[in-house]
């Protein structure tokens, strides 16, 4: 497994010190793709690398009669997640996992919304995470991945099209992309529907 550092699988204090630059560095992209979700009270979502779980903490407040889940790789962003979001925690709103998004720990079609911010890049074969996120969504669900566009070599490779073929080669449907922000700080949302 190549070394992914300490944005892709943050470890220890420094992985800590990295969470608190993605939390201060990726507010708009968490504020985003909450809203284009269009959270509802019963809506059951599944958020794929959490971080710090700031864009958990606003999802939840939307949430009232299901639970928000999240799976992360790393054990040191389940600690910090799970500080965050005691309030929630305790409440029975979120529930966090430490997991691999290769294979998802849930039963196919679990969730009726499926998320990932700036998390995509890390993943080796990407149609494989992405077909996870199609067997666990229910009929009509939603999947958003959020990615930061511009120049950077990463970016030339996870472009916001790149993303919309896999999506599609995924099977999903009505594969839309809504791009975000300006001039140094770019990204989308990558949205699609499961259609069975
Ligand atoms: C750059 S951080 C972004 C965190 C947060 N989503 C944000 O926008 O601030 C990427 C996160 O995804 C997690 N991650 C990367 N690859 C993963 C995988 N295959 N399965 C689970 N978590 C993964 C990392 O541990 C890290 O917390």
């Amino acid at each position: 497994m190549a070394d992914l550092g300490q944005f892709g699988k943050p470890t220890g204090i420094i992985g800590k010190f990295s969470g608190w630059m993605m939390d201060r560095y990726n507010k708009l992209e968490h504020v985003e793709t909450i809203k284009s979700l269009d959270l509802q009270p019963d809506d059951h979502v599944l958020e794929i690398g959490y971080g710090t779980g700031q864009a958990m903490d606003l999802a939840a407040e939307k949430i009232h009669d299901e639970k928000i889940v999240g799976v992360d790789h790393s054990a040191a962003m389940f600690e910090v997640a799970l500080r965050k979001n005691k309030k929630w925690v305790d409440r029975g709103v979120v529930e966090l996992h430490v997991g691999d998004a290769r294979k998802l720990d849930f039963p196919q079609e679990s969730f009726n919304k499926v998320y990932s911010i700036h998390c995509i890049y890390f993943w080796e074969q990407p149609e494989v995470n992405l077909r996870e996120i199609h067997r666990v969504l229910k009929n009509k669900g939603i999947a958003a991945i959020t990615i930061r566009t511009g120049k950077g070599e990463v970016y030339q490779k996870f472009t916001d099209t790149n993303v919309k073929n896999w999506l599609e080669s995924c099977g999903f449907k009505n594969v839309v992309i809504n791009r975000l922000g300006k001039r140094k700080h770019k990204a989308s949302v990558i949205l699609g529907e499961k259609q069975i």
